[in-house]
């Protein structure tokens, strides 16, 4: 199985981190790659009970012998890359070899402030973004006015380039936001600062992984962000500046789509959201704040709480199509084992009629209410099962009634953080 891809199926936070990290330990792969979206990323992994988290980098970075590769389709503040590393190798991690593409594009201090003025300006129609520059450095891409890692290596035209990227962006500050001029000078030094440790780790990362496919080796892309994030297929325009769906591996990886042989969507047993934007199954009572508790559902980037409801096969049917998924891996099974009932999202009902699949129209989306159909729940612990038939019946039924309706095989299902609290319901 040389390409896998890892995918979140919902609005992220399902748990990619843990799949990459299991796929990673359990096969032999030699690449782990990030091929879309930055330090807006967080990806909790649970070894030996010791608990890391990854923002930019690819969650290999714990897996010796894998080689981490950020490719070209991701945005990399050189400071968020070294403040990451430099905190894994404070805690005695030994990281794996890193590789960062020369076309990635660059996120400077004033991406994040851009980032921040924007949605203080839109007010409360806000995004709800991380903060973290990702939105205006891909801005500045598809505009043709960004830095790439590669220019950090010329001085002269790195001056250039941020030299054109500000002089519109200046306008915009001081004339629309009020807000003081970014001064190239010290553009350019904040970003020359990395350049030579930076240098070593650079190459054509495209190239590197199309050879390492071509002498039959497993190279593992790990997602970020989500489907339901996608800038095309999410809910725009509440999602992140990219594409997270199966496809943006290939764009941001430069690889063709007729390498990827498994695509995982993960998905998790209900559904979270961060951020602003529609989300039908939210709950707002206590069974929502309970989801939230029990599920320790805090960000791991921001730290903001986040928004909870019940599994929704609407979403999950969606996301099985716009990535030709070949299988999902249900996360977080065991925080359902507080409930006798557990409902189900197996349809919306938007202005009186039913509908099974993913509106056509945002406008439809917004006023979508989830149509439910009740299971019932297991009401015990079963973060210590590890076979399908270690699980509890009632468990067993809901996971085999969602794989029924969600458009693709259940691979594995988690009851716990830890990579060894998996259950393998199929094996490939
Ligand atoms: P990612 O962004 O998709 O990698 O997910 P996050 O790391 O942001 O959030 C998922 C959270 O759920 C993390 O705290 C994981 O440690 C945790 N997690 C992952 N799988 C499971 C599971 O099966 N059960 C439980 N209880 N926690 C899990
Ligand atoms: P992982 O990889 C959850 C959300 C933000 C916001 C929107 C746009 O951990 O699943 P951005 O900063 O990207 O411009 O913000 O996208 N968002 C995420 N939500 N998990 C993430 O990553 C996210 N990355 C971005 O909350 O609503
Ligand atoms: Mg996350």
């Amino acid at each position: 199985m040389p390409a896998i891809v890892v995918l979140g199926a919902q609005w992220g936070d399902e748990g990619k981190g843990k799949a990459t990290d299991l796929l990673a330990t359990t096969d032999p792969i030699d690449f782990v790659v990030r091929t879309s979206g930055g330090h807006n990323a967080g990806h909790t992994i649970v070894v030996n009970g010791e608990k890391y988290a990854t923002h930019l980098l690819p969650s290999g970075i714990l897996t010796p012998g894998a080689t981490s590769v950020i490719a070209n389709g991701v945005v990399v503040s050189p400071e968020a890359l070294f403040r990451e590393l430099d905190g894994l190798i404070a805690r005695g991690v030994e990281v794996a070899d890193l590789k960062v593409s020369a076309n990635a594009h660059v996120i400077a201090s004033y991406h994040a402030t851009i980032d921040k003025v924007t949605e203080r300006f839109l007010g409360k129609n806000q995004i709800g973004t991380t903060g973290r520059g990702i939105g205006p450095a891909y801005a500045d891409k598809i505009n043709r006015v960004g830095v790439r890692i590669a220019d950090l290596f010329d001085e002269k035209i790195l001056r250039e380039k941020i030299d054109a990227a500000l002089d519109v962006r200046n306008h915009l500050l001081t004339k629309v936001y009020n807000r003081r001029a970014i001064e190239v000078d010290a553009v350019v030094e904040e970003l020359l600062a990395y350049a030579d440790r930076l240098q070593p780790m650079v190459c054509d990362t495209s190239l590197l992984l199309n050879q390492a496919l071509d002498a039959g080796q497993t190279v593992l892309f790990e997602g970020a962000q989500a489907t339901m994030l996608d800038v095309d297929h999410g809910t725009y325009p509440f999602v992140t500046s990219s594409n997270p769906v199966a496809g943006g591996v290939c764009v941001g990886a430069g690889i063709g789509p007729t390498r990827i042989d498994r695509v995982i969507g993960v998905i998790k047993a209900y559904t979270t959201r961060v951020g602003s934007g529609p989300f039908p199954t939210e709950l707002f009572d206590e069974d929502g704040v309970q989801l939230q508790q029990l599920g320790g559902e805090i960000g791991v980037s921001t730290g903001r709480t986040r928004r909870c409801g019940w599994y929704d096969s609407v979403v999950a049917r969606f996301a099985s199509r716009v990535n030709g998924l070949t299988e999902f891996f249900l996360t977080k099974l065991d925080i359902l084992g507080a409930w006798e009932q557990i409902p189900v999202c197996v349809a919306y009902e938007i202005d009186g009629v039913r509908v099974d699949e993913m509106p056509m129209t945002q406008t439809e989306f917004h006023h979508a209410k989830p149509v439910y159909e009740y299971f019932d729940g297991w009401m015990s612990d079963i973060s210590g099962c590890r076979s399908f038939d270690d699980l509890p019946k009632n468990a067993q039924v809901y996971v085999q009634a969602l794989e029924e309706i969600s458009g693709a095989k259940i691979w594995g299902v988690g009851v716990g953080p830890g990579r060894e609290q998996t259950v393998v319901v199929h094996e490939d």
